[in-house]
């Protein structure tokens, strides 16, 4: 029930699979029906590359992104045909229950970046490089890197920061491993921040933003993530430089967007900033399923005479 939702929401849908959902899910935006048939891009089962994500920056056509950090969500994303899978180092916050990315360590990257790469056959999979792995030594950023390409088999890694990691992304570039950078709200500095809020709204931060994007594109990163800033800059960034951006909290004038998939389904109810937009109500969906199977267990109606041997 679950996976159908999902598959139905992100793939292309008819009106059948349309009312399929609306009996389905609980109330979501007005305009859904609208989102779910303007959004649909792809029926393209060629796997997915860091030179198509290029090409569609160039043609126009936006990027769709999304986390998973398991075989089974990971399956169910990529053949609704996601462009593009981040193993994020947020499975630190929706899988580990830690407060921040920081304590996720590169074994466990490394442990979710299989699983995932198990089950995608088309998107492109992209790893995060943990906190203090790349961060100040770039010897130890490409040993990091070669890890994980070793042992997930993934596609890419993203990196967080600009000027202050070039060293790193340089290295781990010549090594012939596809980088994509990440600016703005970068959570892996969120001590020294202080604060979730939106980034860059300063002249000087977004002049050093824009000068960070620059240098990520003169480096050879195949494409940038933007998170909380201000739209107009992130539009700016976008026309700036020719690699795709992707937003998360970034508006719609870049080329791409992403979402932590617990968030987008509405596993995770306690956070709602301004960009998350929630697809389903899983939360509910799942509640209601453990509450139905606790009420049928201590009924004794599960299992019936069918359901046993
Ligand atoms: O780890 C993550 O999920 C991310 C996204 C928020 C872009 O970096």
């Amino acid at each position: 029930m679950i996976s159908l939702t999902l598959k139905s929401i992100v793939q292309k849908v008819s009106v059948e699979k349309l009312e399929t959902i609306q009996r389905n899910v609980v109330p979501l935006h007005q305009n859904h029906i609208h989102i779910i048939m303007s959004t649909y891009s792809t029926e393209d089962i060629r796997k997915v590359t860091t030179r198509r994500l290029f090409e569609m920056k160039q043609r126009g056509e936006n990027i769709s992104m999304l986390t998973a950090y398991d075989y089974t969500m990971a399956a169910i994303v990529d053949q609704a045909g996601i462009d593009v899978i981040l193993v994020g180092d947020s499975a630190s916050n929706v899988i580990a229950g830690n407060v921040t990315t920081l304590p996720m360590t590169l074994d466990e990257m490394i442990y979710h970046g299989r699983s995932v790469m198990r089950a995608v056959k088309r998107a492109l999979v992209v790893v995060d490089m943990p906190f203090g792995t790349y961060q100040g030594n770039s010897k130890l950023a490409l040993a990091s890197a070669i890890r994980i390409m070793k042992e997930t088999g993934a596609d890419c890694l993203k990196l967080e920061g600009g000027e202050e990691i070039i060293e790193s992304v340089k290295r781990i570039l010549s090594a012939g491993i596809p980088i994509i950078g990440h600016l703005g709200l970068t959570p892996q500095s969120i001590n020294k921040f202080g604060t979730y809020t939106v980034r860059a709204r300063e002249e000087q931060e977004a002049k050093r933003l824009l000068s960070d994007a620059l240098l990520l594109e003169e480096a050879g990163c195949s494409a940038i993530v933007l998170e909380k800033i201000p739209a107009k800059l992130a539009a700016e960034v976008a026309t700036e430089v020719k690699i795709p951006i992707i937003g998360i909290g970034a508006g719609n004038g870049v080329d791409g967007q992403v979402l932590v998939l617990h968030d987008m389904l509405g596993m995770t109810n306690g956070f709602s900033p301004r960009f998350l937009r929630r697809y389903a109500d899983l939360h509910s969906i799942m509640d209601n399923a453990v509450k139905q199977y606790v009420e049928d267990v201590k009924s004794g109606d599960f299992p019936n005479d069918k359901e046993q041997y």
